[in-house]
Formats: structure tokens, C-alpha cells, sequence
């Protein structure tokens, strides 16, 4: 299906109501929900990790989107499998054996997600596109949210589009993505695209309103 998906990235939440912010943006018309998990050593900043997941996935209906930030990545995989999640994305840059970690991801149960950084070349991941459900294209330097779009980053999905081919893949556009940006990545192929302050803005559960008029912004 690759008709256009918002998944609103909760790094932006109230990271004291994760419950009530995944029900409030889901209800408000988000497609997938986006966790983003960090480890402090692979990206300069440290999130949550598997309990946390697991505490969240009841309160999402549809699709939990967990990006691993994290190196190394295999050691966990059973654990955010087992948290629920529907895709795992690992980085490339994450170690040596992205193609093992893929098949752990699959293994696993989960659907496999690999991400590139944006120094990364589309033909990194040319020869793993048979084993995975998702490529990840970072369009900003992981690690924060709020940061500005890399606008390098478009000709890079427009290359992946093109090798993808027929393959049922998504394509998913993380960091930056406004109502501007949107439709760059859109229009080069993309078909997930990841939100965290251009959705949440600053609101909260407590003021719920702006998530839909954001997304539907975007
Ligand atoms: C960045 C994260 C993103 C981030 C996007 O390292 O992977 O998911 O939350 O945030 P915005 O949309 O604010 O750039
Ligand atoms: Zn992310």
C-alpha cells in the first residue's frame, strides 16, 4: 500500500503520557505511530528502550513504528519483537552485519526496517532489498527532533524509488518533514512520513486539539 501514511513521532510527546498521547494522535487520524528509541553511544541522546515499548503498544491500535538508534542492535531484537512492535528499523551504519540483524528482525516476527543516515548512499542497502519491508531515509542527522531538513536527501529516495521496483517496500522520510517538505519527498516516491514537532507542537494531552490540524497540514 503505498497511498501517503503520517506517523507522528512521540519523541515530541509528554514522555509522562505516552498512553494518552498515542490514543490522542491515533484518534486524531495518524496512520502509524513512530519510536524512536536511542542509546546515547549510536545517536548523541538516550530515549527509552523495550519495557518502554511494551508499555505504549496497548495504547496504539494500528502499527508500531520502532526505529532502533541504538548499536549494537541484534542483542535486543527479541525484546522489541516481544514488546509488539510491527516494524523494526535498524540502522545500516549500525555494525558490520546489517544483513544478519535483518534476518533476526524477520526471524523475530517482526517486519524489517533498515535506515540510512544522510552520508549514506542508496546503494547501501542495494543488496539487502530482498529481506526487507522498509527503507528508512534520514533527512536530518539522528539523534533530536526539531532539527532542519537536508534537502540532499530527496535525490536519495528518488533513487530508491526507482530500485525498489515492484518490491512491496515502503519508503519512510524521518526529521524535518513540515507541510513544506512534504511534498518533496512525496512526489520523489516516499510513502511514510515520520512527524514530531510539526505535529505535536507543543501541545499535549491536556490540549489535544492542534495533532489533527497538524497532520492533516502535512
Ligand atoms: C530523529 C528521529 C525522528 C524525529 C523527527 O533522530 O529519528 O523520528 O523525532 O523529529 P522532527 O519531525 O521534529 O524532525
Ligand atoms: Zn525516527
Amino acid at each position: 500500500d503505498r497511498s501517503l501514511k503520517i506517523a507522528p513521532s512521540i519523541l515530541s510527546a509528554d514522555f509522562a503520557n505516552f498512553g494518552a498521547e498515542c490514543a490522542a494522535i491515533e484518534a486524531q487520524g495518524a496512520d502509524w505511530v513512530h519510536v524512536d528509541v536511542m542509546d546515547g553511544h549510536f545517536v548523541p541522546n538516550i530515549t527509552f528502550g523495550p519495557a518502554t515499548c511494551a508499555a505504549i503498544r496497548p495504547h496504539i491500535k494500528g502499527v508500531m513504528d520502532v526505529h532502533l538508534m541504538i548499536s549494537p542492535v541484534d542483542a535486543y531484537i527479541d525484546a522489541f519483537a516481544e514488546a509488539g512492535s510491527d516494524f523494526i528499523t535498524a540502522h545500516v551504519e549500525a555494525g558490520p552485519h546489517i544483513h544478519r540483524t535483518l534476518q533476526a528482525i524477520r526471524g523475530a516476527g517482526a517486519k524489517a526496517g533498515v535506515a540510512l543516515n544522510p552520508a549514506t548512499p542508496a546503494s547501501a542497502v542495494e543488496y539487502l532489498l530482498d529481506m526487507v519491508d522498509l527503507i528508512c531515509v534520514m533527512t536530518v542527522n539522528p539523534g533530536f527532533g526539531g532539527q532542519k531538513f537536508i534537502h540532499s536527501q530527496v535525490e536519495k529516495v528518488r533513487q530508491l524509488r526507482a530500485m525498489i521496483g515492484d518490491r512491496p517496500i515502503h519508503i519512510e522520510i524521518d526529521g524535518g518533514v513540515t507541510p513544506e517538505t512534504a511534498p518533496l519527498v512525496a512526489q520523489a516516491g516516499a510513502d511514510v512520513l515520520v512527524a514530531g514537532s510539526a505535529v505535536f507542537k507543543g501541545g499535549s494531552v491536556q490540549n489535544p486539539a492542534p495533532y489533527g490540524d497538524n497532520m492533516r497540514a502535512i
